[in-house]
């Protein structure tokens, strides 16, 4: 019969039965139609119970693989293909092969999320709306020479291996630099990643299911709140004033809500610019030890201050790892570069090492050494002396323009460092018909709405200061200051007909 049990292979004897039966079959040795020995008769060969045959056989039964026929035994099931009678040219309906996950990503609320991307590539625009650094100030001679220093020294290397969790001299370089702001960490703790979002995706598969509840400032960083809803996460927003995430209000969303995470960009925060007091961050982080919701902390931005820098990281007095914490260069170089990282505690980095190999399976070995340049050659604290200098420049030509073209009960903070002003427009205009009446003059910005979990503000957006230079800024707030004053004027005239959505980030 060609079927042998083996009693220690510690697999019931039916399942072995019946994973030879169906190896046999797929291979072609039973033939549709062919008959299976009797089950009494298998039985005795093999010195099994017939029980046993049976049960194997209702799994082959089971699985289509064999029919039993009156009078004629068990059998081998002729399969019909359908193959040639399908219908000729049909596109696949990829919304019947979705996933949960699929459908979440497919979603109106991310759809329209997206749709605010692009809108800033359109050439004649002043853009106010990215969320980018000035590429302009960066160095090509550095460039170049981190370039060609990563390629002589490696060599062929440089299109070869970096392990997963990161080449060891940018590892250093990280940890080294986040030891310099007081935050404990060697470089086995930091797992280097393609930027911040691929650190804030894997530590959400790694500690989230959906229907689980995340706790965030609101408003928030829009590719968060994707990467949430993807995720299928409930987002319980805690509200924000000048001192970041008010954290009073953290301790009762705990017990009320039971999170899972808590995410948090504590400083010049995305969208608003706030920055979480220091007191503030101390509480949080005893909260969370109390309660045992671990923060994710993103910090993209505290390089990047104007006068003196920010309070240190919520990372920098977490003495038992509950804080996972996101850096990367994307704002302080360049997005590009795709050069993130995650300081954590180890068994953290080493499932992130395991569950990003599923989907990534090399790092970029180049633009790790790049950077890794970068840090230890002292061109990046360079650069940010450049870039702090002429970002506080852009903010305080914002600000100004601000109060030389916006009516009275415009209200806005100049943030400390950062990216981003958050403008509090009079009540009666909404962010959204003032973006359609600008963006028929060439000059966009951000919307709030969008960048809240559920009900948004409908008079508030965000302004970028980094990436227009003062004399843009100036041009681009005086469209908006006039359309604000006619739309005041005129509160019922007609808005222009909405653009193909176009590009917000
Ligand atoms: C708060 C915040 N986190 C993360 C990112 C994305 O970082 P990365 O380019 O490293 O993925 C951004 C980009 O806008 C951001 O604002």
């Amino acid at each position: 019969v060609g079927i042998h049990i083996e009693s220690r292979r510690g697999l019931p004897a039916y399942l072995q039965i019946r994973d030879q039966l169906r190896e046999r079959i797929l291979r072609g040795d039973l033939g549709p139609g062919a008959r299976l020995q009797s089950e009494r008769e298998l039985a005795r060969v093999l010195g099994v119970s017939r029980t046993t045959v049976v049960s194997a056989y209702d799994e082959l039964m089971a699985e289509g693989l064999v029919e039993a026929r009156p009078g004629r035994g068990t059998m081998v099931t002729t399969r019909q293909s359908n193959l040639g009678h399908e219908p000729a040219g049909q596109p696949v309906p990829w919304t019947a092969h979705l996933s949960a996950i699929g459908q979440r990503v497919q979603r109106s609320a991310i759809a329209e999320l997206l749709s605010f991307r692009r809108i800033a590539d359109r050439p004649a625009a002043i853009s106010l709306a990215l969320g980018a650094p000035d590429l302009r100030l960066l160095s090509l001679d550095h460039l170049h020479e981190a370039l060609e220093t990563a390629l002589s020294r490696l060599g062929a290397e440089s299109v070869g291996n970096v392990p997963i969790q990161g080449a060891e001299v940018l590892r250093e370089g990280v940890a080294a630099r986040l030891r310099a702001h007081n935050i404990p960490i060697e470089p086995d703790g930091v797992m280097v990643l393609h930027g911040a979002t691929q650190g804030l995706d894997l530590l959400l598969r790694l500690l989230t299911e959906p229907g689980d509840v995340i706790l965030t400032e609101v408003p928030t960083y829009f590719g968060a709140l994707l990467t949430f809803q993807a995720h299928g996460l409930r987002v319980i927003g805690v509200p924000m004033d000048h001192d970041g995430m008010v954290v009073d209000q953290v301790e009762f969303l705990l017990t009320r809500y039971r999170p899972r995470l808590i995410y948090t960009v504590p400083t010049f925060q995305n969208p608003t610019g706030a920055t979480m007091s220091l007191p503030r961050r101390e509480r949080l982080l005893s909260l969370a030890k109390h309660y045992q919701v671990p923060i994710i902390e993103d910090d993209p931005f505290s390089e990047l201050y104007f006068e003196s820098p920010p309070p240190p990281a919520i990372k920098s007095f977490d003495g038992h790892g509950h804080v996972l914490y996101l850096g990367t260069v994307s704002k302080m170089l360049g997005p590009g570069l795709r050069v993130g990282w995650l300081a954590a505690p180890r068994p953290i980095v080493e499932l992130g090492v395991q569950l990003r190999r599923l989907t990534d399976l090399q790092p970029a070995a180049l633009n790790q050494m790049v950077v890794a340049e970068f840090i230890n050659r002292g061109w990046l604290d360079e650069h940010l002396v450049a870039a702090r200098e002429a970002y506080a420049r852009r903010c305080l030509a914002l600000h100004e323009a601000l109060g030389r073209y916006l009516p009275k009960d415009a209200m806005w903070r100049r943030p400390a460092g950062g990216l981003f002003l958050w403008l509090e427009l009079p009540p009666e205009i909404s962010a959204d018909d003032l973006l359609l009446v600008t963006e028929a003059q060439g000059v966009v910005f951000m919307p709030g709405r969008p960048l809240y979990p559920s009900t948004a503000r409908h008079n508030v957006c965000r302004l970028n200061f980094t990436v227009p230079s003062e004399e843009t800024i100036d041009r681009g707030v005086a469209v908006m200051g006039s359309a604000v004053r006619r739309m005041l004027r005129h509160p019922k005239a007609p808005l222009p007909p909405r653009a193909t959505p176009s590009a917000i980030v």
